[in-house]
């Protein structure tokens, strides 16, 4: 029988316990630690969540040598520091999105991963689930003709102002928060970086964007994309090509409510989007397959990250200089 990987987290994250937790149970892992700053809190989160081990501090899980595996879901400006310290302890990682807060730390994160030898990912963790292979067969297969555009918006409504989404030096803001979703899955699609943007974001008094919208030019097709924390629950995705569209109503978490549909002249086919399986499943499991040596690794940020933080790079200094 496999030996089941240990993993270790980073911070008593409310995502920690809402998608990476049952995602692990169903991936078949162990929760074998959990790092907090207040001990009395991460002892707590320990027992609720069956997390078998608790550190105070972050540094002494990454010194802790009964944790394989090391997942981030610090406050995104977090991500940079502690990430580079699991890479140096010799543990591979999985880190929240977005990875970095600027290209430049992305490409910092992808430079120590190759130095180390250690693998990094993102968690997009839609990259690894079957309705994104369906799309990826889908244009490829030229059931759309040519790729032209993607439409995506991802909005919500942030319920509480005490919340790490508003605090400009913890790396807040939609653009970030949600806005990666759309960046990331237009880079996949279109194979590297936008080249020009269009944006206009609406600021919080707290200075983060409350929203972003706008349009990315690629090399070929652009990206027409919106960004709230302050708007009624609205995910869509459409992938427009010279033939056909394919539309998703949860592209980045599907459910087993949500549909992928393939329009096409005149046949309409549709998919369910979800598996059955919580969302963050596909990917860890075959994180687990890679720590233990029986599968190579794949969509690691060395492969997957630099375009999207590039393309929120331009969109930031966009925004900042139209807005
Ligand atoms: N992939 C997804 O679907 C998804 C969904 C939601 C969020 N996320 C990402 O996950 C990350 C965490 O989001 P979240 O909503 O889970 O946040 P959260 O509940 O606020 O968790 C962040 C954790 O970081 C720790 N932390 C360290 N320094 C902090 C500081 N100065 N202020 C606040 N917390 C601090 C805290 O743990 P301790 O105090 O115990 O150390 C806290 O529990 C973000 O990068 C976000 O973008 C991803």
């Amino acid at each position: 029988m496999t030996v089941k990987v240990r993993w270790g987290i980073l911070g008593t994250a409310n995502i920690a316990q809402a998608a990476f937790l049952p995602g692990l149970r169903a991936a078949g892992g162990r929760a074998a630690a959990v790092a907090g700053r207040d001990a009395e809190r991460t002892r707590r989160y320990a027992q609720q969540h069956g997390i078998e081990r608790v550190h105070t501090g972050y540094e002494a899980l990454l010194d802790d040598p009964l944790v394989d595996a090391v997942y981030v879901p610090l406050p995104n400006a977090l991500h940079l520091p502690w990430v580079l310290r699991a890479l140096e302890a010799g543990k591979p990682v999985l880190c929240e999105k977005p990875l970095g807060l600027t290209a430049a730390d992305v490409d910092t994160m992808i430079d120590a991963s190759r130095k180390t030898g250690v693998p990094l990912w993102e968690a997009f963790v839609f990259m690894f689930r079957p309705h994104f292979a369906q799309i990826q067969s889908w244009i490829g297969d030229g059931a759309i003709g040519t790729l032209q555009a993607v439409d995506s918006h991802f909005c919500f409504a942030l319920r509480t102002r005490n919340n790490i989404r508003l605090r400009p030096e913890l790396g807040g803001g939609a653009l970030y928060d949600v806005g990666c979703y759309p960046v990331h899955l237009a880079t996949q699609l279109f194979g590297g970086a936008g080249l020009r943007a269009a944006v206009l974001a609406d600021r919080d008094p707290t200075g983060v964007d409350a929203a972003t919208s706008g349009v990315v030019a690629f090399e070929t097709g652009h990206l027409l994309f919106r960004a709230s924390l302050a708007s009624g629950p609205d995910t869509f995705t459409r992938i427009v090509g010279s033939e056909g569209v394919i539309t998703t109503s949860n592209p980045f978490h599907p459910g087993d409510g949500d549909d992928l549909t393939l329009q096409q002249r005149s046949r309409m086919t549709r998919v369910r989007a979800g598996d059955g399986t919580p969302s963050f499943t596909a990917q860890i499991a075959h994180i687990q397959r890679v720590v233990q040596g029986e599968e190579a690794a794949r969509a690691t940020a060395a492969t997957t990250s630099r375009a999207t933080a590039a393309t929120l790079d331009l969109i930031r200094e966009t925004a900042a200089r139209d807005s």
